[in-house]
């Protein structure tokens, strides 16, 4: 029998939102999550752990106030503008009505993820800057908060078309410059962890890394664990001329919006060891990273 569930996942079905529920179940805890079908090989999958599924979409609010019965916390996270799947300005309203019902509802605490981009100012970005509106709503209502700021997921660079199958990699940063990036097994834990401890991280901000990672790093970590050389080099010019979403996101690299600012050592010292990318590649990261060695050429699959 699973324990009565006390928390409340969106994206269950998804890498923040499975990861989060991974780590609570793991902890012992009961998680009812909200799903759009309960048929999804996802979904029987989450109910087949001890998962409580509700049965809704985060365009009905009446749906997500019947998820929300007796749940005492909340991890929200909403899909984005680069999936395809919703505007900016419906990212924005998913947000507000996750944090809506959560008040209406007498939720005690309410664990927003927005992205490490979010809070620094408009960054041009659509589905940056609705992350910082959400905060703000989020932090304007009557309810304990916590926001959480992930970095870039070291998930991403496993996607199509980075070229790990041609030996050689490319990626937003230059060989020399870092930027921050989490496995989303720690993005699950942290966030998991805040949600079993309100009281310790209520009114929190807290932005989340494992790394700081250069070009290089990546160029002997993915060497050493592919048994071959990969060679590291930053986007192309040309690429980034083409391709003007990735070349948006490569300034906010360069000016330091996407680098990271999590502060890593802190982070260690409050909810424990990080993994390195090596660790990853090894570990969580090791089917990914070995399909993406083998992949056939594609086109690039970040968005
Ligand atoms: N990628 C990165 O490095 C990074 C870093 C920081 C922040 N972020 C942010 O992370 C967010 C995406 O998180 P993720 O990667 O965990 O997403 P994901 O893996 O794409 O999963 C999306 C989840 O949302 C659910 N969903 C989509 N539309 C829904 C709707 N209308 N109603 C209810 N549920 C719905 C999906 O359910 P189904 O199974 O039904 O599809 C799925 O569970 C984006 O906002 C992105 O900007 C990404």
């Amino acid at each position: 029998m699973s324990n009565a569930p006390e928390f409340l996942v969106f994206g269950a079905t998804g890498q923040q939102g499975g990861a989060v529920t991974r780590a609570l179940l793991e902890a012992g805890r009961g998680v009812r999550a909200f799903v759009r079908d309960p048929y999804s090989e996802k979904a029987k999958s989450l109910a087949a752990d001890g998962v409580s599924l509700a049965v809704g979409d985060l365009f009905d609010r009446a749906s997500i106030d019947h998820a929300m019965k007796g749940i005492r916390s909340v991890f929200s996270v909403q899909t984005s503008s680069p999936s395809g799947l919703l505007t900016d300005e419906q990212e924005v309203e998913q947000g507000k009505s996750v944090a809506d019902s959560a008040v209406s509802n007498g939720v005690a605490h309410l664990v927003y993820s927005a992205t490490g981009a979010a809070g620094k100012g408009h960054t041009g970005m659509g589905h940056f800057d609705s992350k910082s509106r959400i905060e703000d709503y989020v932090r304007s209502l009557p309810i304990t908060t916590t926001i959480t700021r992930p970095a870039s997921f070291m998930e991403m660079m496993m996607l199509p078309g980075m070229g790990l199958n041609t030996g050689v990699f490319n990626y937003f940063m230059r060989p020399d410059q870092s930027m921050q990036m989490i496995a989303l097994h720690d993005l699950g834990r942290i966030n998991a962890r805040i949600l079993c401890q309100p009281d310790l991280h209520a009114g929190r901000v807290i932005e989340l890394s494992g790394q700081d990672i250069t070009g290089k790093d990546l160029q002997e970590a993915f060497s050493r664990a592919a048994g071959r050389p990969i060679h590291y080099q930053r986007f192309s010019e040309e690429l980034l001329s083409e391709n003007n979403f990735l070349k948006r996101l490569t300034a906010l690299v360069d000016n330091g919006v996407v680098a990271g600012i999590a502060d890593i050592a802190a982070l260690e010292r409050e909810f424990g060891p990080m993994l390195r990318v090596e660790q990853w590649l090894s570990g969580p990261g090791k089917t990914l990273f070995e399909n993406a060695l083998s992949a056939e050429p594609s086109g690039i699959g970040l968005r």
